[in-house]
Order: C-alpha cells, then structure tokens, then sequence
C-alpha cells in the first residue's frame, strides 16, 4: 500500500527518534510518562520494531479497535512477533470465534467458578504458612506465582505434577518468540505435553474441567481435531498462568505502600470488589495486545493500510486521564470503573471470573495473615515484560497477625 504509506503523518517534534518496542526495559519498568506524553501528542505512532507495527495509547482508540471486529481482525496474530503457533480462541475473529469461546465459557461462568472459592481459600493459606520467614521472602516467588498458578491449572485441570514443566515452557515462551534451536525444542516439548495430555484424557471418562471441554468440544457440529485442542489449551493455559499472580504482586505492592488503604480494606472488607477491579487497572497484566487492519482504514486520524500490524496499549488506555479520574493512584471504591484489564469486545477474557476471585481470595487471605508488611529493597523490584507485564521479584517482610515478625 505505498501511497497510503506515504500519507503517514509525520510524528510531531520530538517523537522522530522513538520506536515503540514493549520488550525495551524502558518500557517494561516504567512505561506510565511514555504513554501519557503519547497520548497527549502523538496516540498512534508507527514503530520499525518486529518488522513495522502501530502502536495505539488512547483509551477510545483502544476500544475502537478491539470492538470492531470487521476493520480490525486478529487472524494476522495477537503477540508480536507472532508466536508460531495459531492460539485458539484469540486468533479468529466471529462468528468463528463465538464457535470456540462456547467451549470454554460454561466452565469458566460466574457461578461455576464461585465453586472453586473454598479450595482456592485452603490453597492460599498453605502457601502463607509455607512462607518460611516472613522477615525476609519473595511476594512473587514465594506466595502469588505459585498459588495463582496453581488456581488456574487446576481449574484447567492439569496434574498438579505437570505446574514445573507447564510454568518453565510458558515463561520461556512468553518472555519471546524463539527461532533458535533451544527454542524449537521448548516448544516441540510443550507442544508433545499439550497432545498427550489431551490424547490422554480423552480415553478417561469426563470430568468437570476444561481440558475435558476441550476433548469433547465441537465446531459447526464436528469434533475437534487435535490441533485445535492443543491450540485452545495453549492459549488457556498462557492465560491464566503469568496474569492472576501479577495483578496480586502489583497490588500487595501498593498496599505495602499505602497504610491508609490497607486499613480500609480491613476496615471495610465490602469494598473488595470495587477494589480488585481497580488493582486489576492499575496493574494491568497484559498491557499489550495485537490486532491487524482488516481493511484500509484511519484511526484517529493516521491512515492504518490493510495488513498493517496495530497494537493496543491496555495499560496506557487504563491510565488515560480523560477517562479515569487520577489514573495513576488506587481508588479502592472506583466506581464505575470501565477499565480494559480483561480487554474489550468479543475477545475478553474468558477468565476474567476466575481471575478476579483468585486476586481477590489471594489478597484477602494475605491481609488476614499479616498485620503489617513492607517491600525491604525497591531496587530490586524487576518486571517481565512484552504483551505481558508483571513483577517477577519484590522482596518483603510482614508481620503475622498471631506472632512477632521473623523466627
Ligand atoms: C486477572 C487475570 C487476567 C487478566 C488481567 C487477563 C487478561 C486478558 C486479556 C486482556 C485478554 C484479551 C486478549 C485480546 O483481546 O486479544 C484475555 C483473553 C483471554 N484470557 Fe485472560 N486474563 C486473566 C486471567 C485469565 C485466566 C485465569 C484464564 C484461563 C484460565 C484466561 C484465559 C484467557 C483466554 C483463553 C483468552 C482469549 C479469549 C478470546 O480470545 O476470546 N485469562 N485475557
């Protein structure tokens, strides 16, 4: 599409230099001023990184993307660089679409998940009490990763033996897309566990969880075949494994930070839904996400020609000050709160029920356990970053509610 290219709108002054790239550290660590200075002058620019994509940071324009479907169509991928592998539901747009996510959805409905609270509740308290020494220990590593992760593969319904393996692939693959032998390799390992999973399950009888939705799943009245099992089980699996665990870390980050909140939390424990959802944009998990143009087309003003890659800035359209009144602080009782967290349009998040109730039990269970905490060393924070993004490290000390800190 030369002649459309040629109509790009030269970048405003000072934005000349930039290319967007969500692996750059900078970005990764400390993406907020980057993208409300992108959103005040320049909120759709093209970038040269991964072969040439449009970066998007207005919430408006965010939206308009991911809720229309016809001009804007995830097919051409939704990481980039693209994954190579197709993931299934996110890379087909409806009414395919609907096909696959009626799979997955009576599994992961509001009420089937509430089932699941009293087990989730048990977990997080075995792994509080494994935290060894609340003087010095790691949120991440050492409370929300492992039981976030586990809430989610259950509820897939994986072996508990097969988490090491599943977390090891999925955190290698999601850091980026892997051309090189090592790479290849992970993959093929992650994509045989995937097969003989499934392959496995489908000759035991039924049970309740999503891999058996996926082994008797049908489209247009046929079976599945096994790449699409393995393609929808990938993509459940990437979802529920680096999101839940990051919302609890940024959030226990920011009520170490803020007493205030903390004791009204305690104070006012009704307010916790209002509050995982705010903790939920504020933290955005997946602040990235990728779309291509379906068609010629122009959004807010820049012309975007058919097969140009754009992404959407869901962590930059969850701060955007002309929709959030002080978007960069927790408000624990936003109301409304019309984030993007979990997306928009017919691609949100089919795990968004189990998601917050795991952020929410997690928190919950955490703020019963410790009267106190505090992040020990802020240098030491450190991110993941991409289309996700979350903090892998953040050292702490709490203090148990029944007993001193330390041992
Ligand atoms: C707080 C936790 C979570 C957050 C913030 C989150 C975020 C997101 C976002 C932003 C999308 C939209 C992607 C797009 O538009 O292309 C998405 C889709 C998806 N998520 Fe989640 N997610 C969370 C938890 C989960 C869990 C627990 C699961 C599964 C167990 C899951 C599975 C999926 C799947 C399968 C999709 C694709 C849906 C589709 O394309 O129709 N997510 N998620």
């Amino acid at each position: 599409m030369p002649e459309m290219l040629e109509t790009r709108p030269t970048r405003p002054s000072g934005w000349e230099q930039l290319q967007y790239d969500h692996r750059d550290s900078r970005i990764v660590v400390s993406p907020h001023d980057l993208w409300r200075r992108l959103r005040a002058q320049c909120p759709v620019i093209h970038s040269e990184r991964y072969g040439g994509f449009w970066f998007t940071s207005r919430y408006d324009d965010v939206k308009a993307v991911l809720t229309d479907c016809e001009t804007y169509t995830a097919t051409l991928g939704v990481n980039i660089p693209r994954q190579n592998m197709t993931l299934l539901p996110g890379e087909v747009d409806p009414p395919l679409h609907r096909e696959y996510r009626r799979i997955l959805n009576p599994r992961l409905a509001p009420q089937v998940v509430k089932q699941h609270e009293g087990w989730m509740r048990e977990l997080a308290r075995e792994w509080i009490e494994q935290i060894a020494n609340p003087d010095q220990f790691d949120l991440c590593t050492d409370y929300c990763e492992p039981y976030a992760k586990r809430v989610s593969l259950r509820v897939i319904g994986y072996e508990p033996e097969d988490l090491d393996k599943l977390d090891h692939w999925t955190g290698v693959l999601a850091a980026g897309v892997r051309d090189d032998e090592e790479g290849i390799r992970l993959s093929m390992e992650f994509f045989g566990h995937l097969a003989a999973t499934l392959q496995r399950r489908a000759s035991e009888p039924p049970r309740d969880d999503i891999i058996s939705a996926i082994v008797d799943g049908e489209v247009d009245g046929r079976p599945l075949s096994l790449d699409e099992q393995q393609s929808l089980l990938l993509q459940t699996t990437f979802g529920g494994l680096h999101t839940t665990g990051a919302v609890m870390a940024g959030s226990l980050v920011w009520l170490a930070g803020h007493p205030e909140d903390r004791a009204r939390l305690h104070r006012e424990p009704m307010l916790m839904p209002t509050a995982v959802e705010e903790f939920i944009r504020y933290v955005t998990p997946v602040p990235h996400m990728n779309r291509a143009a379906a068609k010629d087309t122009v959004l807010d003003g820049c012309p975007i020609p058919k097969d140009d890659l754009v992404m959407v800035g869901l962590g930059s359209a969850n701060h955007d000050e002309t929709i959030f009144d002080k978007p960069d602080e927790v408000v624990l009782d936003r109301f409304p709160n019309r984030h993007m967290g979990f997306g928009a349009g017919p691609h949100r998040c089919v795990g968004s029920h189990l998601g917050k109730l795991g952020v929410r039990v997690g928190l919950e269970e955490f703020l019963a356990a410790f009267s106190d905490f505090e992040v020990t060393d802020y240098y030491a924070l450190r991110y993941n970053g991409g289309e996700g993004r979350g903090l892998l490290t953040v050292p702490m000390r709490a203090t148990p509610v029944n007993g001193s800190s330390g041992q």
